[in-house]
Formats: structure tokens, C-alpha cells, sequence
């Protein structure tokens, strides 16, 4: 029996690439879906890399169709990872996943998530918040931004010197550490 994992992602696609490599040649588990809001996003390049199918949509189609849903279930996808998605997961597919979507947000939630925080958004506050710490929250998909329960974090340092983007580097090598194991761990023990 293989799991079948998708992943969303917008962006860049370094935490995809993290976990495209991880589970390349695992036994159960198998990446079997890259889905995109954004036609230009670099996580998509990777995926291709990968022989890993792609499919991207727009508003209207992840919003007020099924059309993903479905294109989710005609894959026969088991469980779903955020990997950097910037939109908010409609809710007929939290729903048909519930308990199956994670995602992954680069701070110690509940603090400094929610609508808006994201990006360099998040470690810039943490820098003006005087904060000592932040680090990374692996957490299940509700109806909400980064209200989901939290399955794993990693408290990781904040130096005096500290500038976001090097506070950003620092954390997302933990979370490229840190991600592909936590969906093996959640995936296996279901
Ligand atoms: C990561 O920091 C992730 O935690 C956040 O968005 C960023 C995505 O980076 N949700 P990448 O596209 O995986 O490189």
C-alpha cells in the first residue's frame, strides 16, 4: 500500500524540493501531486525535475469550483502538505482532508501567525518583538490561518545582530530538516 502526498505551494520551493527528495525512494509513501495557485513558481520547475504531475489553478477555480477536489480524489490523493501556499484552503477540501493537510508556518504559533503574516513579514516582527527565540510550527489545516492543532515546533535562536533574512535562512534549514520527517511520522502512524 503506497500513500499518496500532494503538495501546494506558491512560491520558491525549497520545503517541495525537501520533501520531493525525502520521499524519492520511500516505500509507502509516495509525492504524487504538485499543485500551484501560480503558473511562474519556482516549486513547479522542481516538481518536473522530480517526474512529480503539476496542475495550477486560479481563484475561481480553487474557490467556487470542485475542480481541484477533484483533481485531488482522480489522483487518489491520501494526505496533503502546505509547503509555502499563500491562500487560505477552501473549505469543501478541509473538510474531505480534515486531519489529513498539514502545513508548516516559520514561527512559534500561536505567535506571530494569522492573515498577513507571512514571508519576511513574520521575522521582521519577531526581530522588533525583541524576541529571544523563534523557530518553526508544524500544524494540521482548519477553516483559519495558523490555527490548526500543532503537531511539532522547533525553537531556534534569535542573535542581537540578527537580520530577518538571515533569521529566515536559519530557520529554513530546520524546516527542510524537519518537515519531511514530521509527514512521515503523521502519514505512518494514521
Ligand atoms: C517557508 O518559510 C514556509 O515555512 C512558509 O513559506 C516559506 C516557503 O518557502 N510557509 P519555500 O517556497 O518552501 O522555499
Amino acid at each position: 500500500m503506497m500513500w499518496r502526498l500532494a503538495i501546494l505551494a506558491s512560491g520558491r520551493g525549497s520545503n517541495a524540493e525537501a520533501i520531493m527528495r525525502y520521499f524519492r525512494e520511500h516505500a509507502r509513501i509516495r509525492v504524487a501531486a504538485l499543485l500551484s495557485n501560480r503558473s511562474d513558481a519556482g516549486a513547479l520547475v522542481i516538481a518536473r525535475r522530480y517526474g512529480v504531475p503539476t496542475l495550477t489553478f486560479d481563484r475561481t477555480m480553487f474557490y467556487r469550483s470542485e475542480a481541484v477536489l477533484e483533481y485531488l480524489r482522480a489522483q487518489s490523493i491520501d494526505y496533503i502538505a502546505l509547503a509555502g501556499f499563500l491562500w487560505r484552503v477552501p473549505v469543501h477540501i478541509v473538510r474531505a482532508y480534515r486531519g489529513r493537510i498539514l502545513n508548516i508556518h516559520p514561527s512559534l504559533l500561536p505567535s506571530y501567525g494569522g492573515k498577513g503574516m507571512y514571508g519576511m513579514r513574520i521575522h521582521r516582527a519577531v526581530i522588533d518583538g525583541g524576541e529571544k527565540y523563534s523557530g518553526l510550527s508544524i500544524h494540521y489545516v482548519d477553516e483559519e490561518y495558523d490555527t490548526g492543532k500543532i503537531i511539532f515546533q522547533a525553537k531556534v535562536p534569535v542573535y542581537p545582530d540578527d537580520t530577518a533574512e538571515r533569521l529566515a535562512a536559519r530557520i529554513l534549514r530546520f524546516e527542510h530538516l524537519c518537515y519531511p520527517p514530521v509527514i512521515e511520522m503523521v502519514i505512518e502512524s494514521s
